[in-house]
This record gives structure tokens, sequence and C-alpha cells, in this order.
């Protein structure tokens, strides 16, 4: 059965919660690289030149450069049907979407509860004090861009080696879901990848990815392109939970 046991015992109710965990995959038909992939972001760039506090300490203008490039290729994306399905579930229950992704897709679709764990490549902020924070919007992040402590603004998104402040936020939210659904994540890296840890025992959870090796211990997994396999999620959740 699609919902496992939950769904004989259970009617619709709006109180009915769903957590979406999203990865660079769920951005892939908008144009956005994804990370691990055949050709992905990592097999083009050195994590340790452009993704890690040490190498903003070495080479600014290399790093400044590699956000600067990625902003403009999310400033010409547009969210897809994978992102749009989300919106559309919304209407018939309570959703919150968690994603690694430092793109502002999900927004831009409409979902209104989106938490982001590795911050948000539109925006800088200062390396002191993290809660100095500007939207650079189409704006390049250049080295005249500072802090009020007089050092030059850093992209505000989580390196290798940084803590993820969100992460509490984030477990509490997954503990407290009745669907847990996750899209184009290899669930590679963490600590997000231990969020689904945090589903309780006989939450159904569900992975849309098109990977052949993509498997998760429990989890049905729908072996499809988010444009197509979260809007089939979303139209079986409707008509299984009907008022
Ligand atoms: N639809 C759904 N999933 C897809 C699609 C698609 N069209 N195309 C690719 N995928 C899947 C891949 O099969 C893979 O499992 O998306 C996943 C992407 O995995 P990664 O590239 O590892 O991206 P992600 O899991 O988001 O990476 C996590 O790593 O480098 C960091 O900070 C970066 O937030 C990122 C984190």
């Amino acid at each position: 059965m699609w919902w496992g046991k939950r769904q004989q015992s259970d009617s619709f109710k709006l109180s009915e919660h769903v957590v979406v965990l999203t990865g660079a995959g769920i951005s892939a038909e908008s144009g956005l690289s994804t990370f691990r992939d055949k050709g992905g972001l990592w097999e083009q760039f050195d994590i340790e030149d452009v993704a890690t506090p040490e190498a903003w300490a070495r080479n600014q203008a290399q790093v400044r450069e590699f956000y600067n490039q990625r902003r403009r290729q999310v400033l010409e994306a547009a969210p897809n049907p994978g992102h749009q399905a989300l919106v559309e579930l919304e209407r018939r229950c309570r959703v919150s979407v968690v994603t690694q992704n430092v793109d502002d897709l999900h927004e831009r679709a409409g979902s209104g509860h989106v938490l982001h764990l590795h911050g948000s490549i539109l925006e800088a902020r200062s390396h002191v004090d993290p809660s100095e924070v500007i939207h650079l919007g189409e704006r390049d992040l250049t080295p005249d861009w500072t802090c009020s402590y007089g050092y030059p603004l850093r992209p505000n998104v989580v390196w290798f080696g940084e803590p993820v402040p969100a992460m509490e936020e984030a477990a509490t939210l997954v503990s407290r879901a009745d669907h847990l659904l996750v899209v184009g994540s290899s669930l590679g890296v963490y600590p997000a990848a231990s969020l689904v840890q945090f589903a309780q025992p006989g939450v159904p959870i569900t992975v849309v990815d098109p990977d052949e090796r993509m498997h998760l211990p429990g989890a049905r997994v729908l072996r499809k392109p988010a444009s197509e396999g979260v809007p089939e999620w979303v139209s079986r959740f409707k008509a299984t939970f009907t008022i």
C-alpha cells in the first residue's frame, strides 16, 4: 500500500503534516547543476578551493567568483513542476520544506514554509557576525561590500566544516511529520542526511530520485525525476486523503 498502515486508520485531517527534504535534484530540471551526479559541480570544482572557510581565507576572489556565477544561474532559473506540486500540496495540508539548496526556487514557486539548511546564495554576510546579512539580489558580491567591522562580506552559505544552525529546527519538524518526502538528494552530506532518522517509527517515507543507486532503508523509492515524481506523489496523497 502506498501509505503503509497509517492509511487504513487515518482519515484526512487539516493537521496532517508533510515534511519535504529537498536537495539539488529538485532544481536540476530548472537548469541548476547537482553536486555529485556525473558532470556535477564537484567534478568541475574542488570543494577545498571554493566551499570551505580555508578557501575563503586563502583566495576570496576565487570563492566569490564561484558563487557569483552560480547566483547568476539561479536568477535565470525558474521553478519546475516539482517545486510547484509542493505548493499545490499546501492547499490540502500543512507542508514544511527543509531544503539543502541555496537557491530560492521553492519561494518563487510559492511555498510558504521553507527552511534553508545551507543558507542562501542570494545573500552575503559578515564573517564576524552571522546575523549581519544583506540581500544581493542581482548584484555580484565584490570586495567593496564590507561589514560594520570593516571585513569583506562572504556568501551567506554553510561551507564544509561549518555548523548548520538550522539543524535543530529541522530535526524538530521531521520528528513531527506525518509523512516524509525526500526529493533529489544523495543524502551524502551530514548533518543534513541524518534528518531522516528523526522521523517517528511508522511514518511513511518516500524518496523521489531517478538514480537506480538511490536506496533508503524503510523508504519507498519513486525512481522518477522530480518534475514527474513529486506531482505523482501529491496527486496520490490528494486522492487518498479526501475530506
Ligand atoms: N529529479 C530528482 N532527483 C534528481 C534529479 C531530478 N531531475 N536529477 C538528479 N537527481 C538526484 C541525483 O540522483 C542525486 O541523488 O539528486 C541527487 C543530487 O545529489 P547531490 O548532488 O549530492 O546534491 P545534494 O544531496 O543536494 O547535496 C547536498 O552537498 O555540496 C553540498 O552544500 C551542497 O547542499 C549540498 C549538499
